[in-house]
């Protein structure tokens, strides 16, 4: 299940957008370099998406999207299900959640560096598994549509 989001999580979320806005897209490149040393992912994307610089601004509108939207998220819901059905389209798997947090997370501290404090990390930890659970439950469902 997901824990709804502290009052202090979403405070530091909506506090460091602005830095995301101007750094969302150096914060995703760094993360594919990061999430690309593992081939098995590497093989889930479009390449020709990825070459253009492409697939990097589109996570990075994602997630500033996001960050602007997480106490209404339901102003997201559309953009969130497009997602959805493009990562069971690609075959995206629960468990590669744990693959791109993993990239995501120390990709915020390589590009923010000293603003990238213990307690924005850990927020941005919560938000990213919080938006994670619900694009995991929807991708489950979906699958299960196709399957059926
Ligand atoms: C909260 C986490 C995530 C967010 C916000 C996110 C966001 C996005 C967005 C915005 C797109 C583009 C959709 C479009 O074409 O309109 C996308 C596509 C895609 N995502 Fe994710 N994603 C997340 C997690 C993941 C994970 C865990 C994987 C697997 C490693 C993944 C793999 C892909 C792939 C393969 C595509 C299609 C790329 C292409 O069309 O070239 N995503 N995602």
């Amino acid at each position: 299940m997901n824990t709804p989001l502290s009052a202090q999580t979403i405070e530091t979320i909506k506090a460091t957008a602005p830095a995301l806005q101007s750094h969302g897209l150096a914060i995703t490149t760094r993360m594919y370099e990061r999430l690309f040393v593992d081939p098995e992912i590497k093989r889930l994307f479009d390449q020709a998406a990825q070459i253009s610089g492409e697939q990097p601004k589109r996570l990075a509108a994602a997630i500033l999207a996001f960050a602007q939207n997480v106490d209404r998220l339901e102003r997201i819901e559309g953009a969130v299900e497009k997602i959805c059905e493009r990562h069971v389209t690609t075959q995206v798997r629960p468990e590669h959640y744990d693959a791109v947090a993993a990239a995501l997370l120390p990709a915020i501290k390589d590009v923010l560096g000293e603003a990238a404090t213990e307690p924005v990390l850990k927020a941005w930890g919560e938000a990213y598994w919080y938006l994670a659970g619900i694009m995991i439950e929807r991708e489950k469902r979906l699958y299960g549509q196709a399957a059926g």
